[in-house]
């Protein structure tokens, strides 16, 4: 009478969920970075993650990129010893790097252009949990950079 079989299969369980390292952080950007060599970095950054199963989220304001990255732990390993190594950026801000098995939160690869007010409450939190010595110096730099103004008009959308 009841159909007792009816469930869907394994769509609950998290066995299949891939390990997915992530890794967060915030930079500024080099003196000669524009909005062409910004257009460049997103270009070859797409194409080079669409290889690497590497998806996530970029955002650059007021001379300011935050990065949101997820991919498999080598292919990750990898990209992030590239960013450090990549003087279009400095002061690179380590703001989480954790690994997990669960679904990806960003399954595309998007870029998104911003204000510096959309980006100094995100320093501000940071700021308030950093521990790390260098991060919490790196962070003041970055916000009084943007306080500093006038605001970039390459973060302009
Ligand atoms: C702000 C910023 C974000 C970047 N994001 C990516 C990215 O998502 N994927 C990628 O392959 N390279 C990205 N790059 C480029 C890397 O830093 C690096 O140049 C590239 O991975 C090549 O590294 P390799 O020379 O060690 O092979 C980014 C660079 C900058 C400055």
């Amino acid at each position: 009478m009841f159909d007792e079989y009816n469930f869907p299969a394994g769509a609950e369980f998290d066995d299949a969920a891939p390990t997915l390292q992530t890794f967060v952080y915030c930079s500024r950007a080099a003196e000669d970075i524009d909005d062409d060599a910004v257009g460049r970095i997103v270009e070859s950054a797409q194409r080079r993650n669409l290889t690497r199963g590497i998806t996530g989220v970029l955002v650059f304001g007021s001379g300011v990129f935050f990065q949101w990255i997820e991919g498999p732990p080598a292919q990750m390993k990898n990209l992030i010893a590239g960013l450090h190594a990549d003087p279009r950026h400095y002061d690179i801000v380590s703001l989480d790097r954790s690994e997990e098995n669960r679904e990806r939160l960003y399954p595309n690869w998007e870029m998104e252009r911003v204000e510096a007010d959309s980006i100094i409450p995100v320093l501000h939190d940071a700021l308030e949990t950093a521990e790390d010595e260098n991060n919490i110096a790196a962070l003041k730099r970055i916000l009084e950079h943007i306080s500093a103004g006038p605001l970039n008009s390459l973060g302009r959308t």
